[in-house]
């Protein structure tokens, strides 16, 4: 079964306490759950990784060169300033979605700017959840 890694970036971890209103009221455990039940239903074996260290992330993006076939990132608050997360992401030769829970575009200035959108193959966000069940079909047919 090919291999897809989620990374969520810092606070994801509170997620269903953290601003419910803005991110939704599902935990960050219960998320990862659908998408493991529904990365089987397509035939994605998915495993999920959280920090709140932006170095801890870069060190998965690295750690992640072999091994997995696409992955799905939501960097949290990184996206805004991370010049770090997105060399890393230079490093790859996997297909890879950028995930955002809120539509970052409708919000305020300084998070309308990503620091990785022109180096991933695209990005989805202001679906909620739904986002990373849309980002694991997109991952599906890339590496299809
Ligand atoms: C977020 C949007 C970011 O601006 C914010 O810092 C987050 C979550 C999202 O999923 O909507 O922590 O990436």
């Amino acid at each position: 079964m090919r291999k897809v890694l989620v990374i969520h970036g810092p606070n994801l971890n509170l997620l269903g306490v953290r601003e419910p209103d803005t991110y939704g009221a599902f935990t960050l455990d219960e998320i990862n759950l659908e998408l493991k039940d529904f990365g089987e239903k397509i035939g994605l074996s998915v495993d999920a990784f959280q920090s709140n260290h932006e170095g801890e992330i870069v060190e998965k993006i690295q750690s992640i060169r072999k091994g997995y076939n696409a992955l799905v990132i939501n960097p949290a608050a990184y996206t805004h300033t991370s010049i770090a997360i997105r060399d890393a992401l230079l490093l790859l030769d996997i297909p890879t979605v950028e995930v955002h829970l809120s539509n970052i575009y409708k919000r305020e200035p300084f998070r309308q700017k990503s620091m990785i959108a022109d180096v991933v193959n695209g990005q989805i966000a202001g679906f909620g959840k739904h986002g990373y069940l849309l980002a694991l079909q997109a991952v599906l047919n890339l590496i299809s």
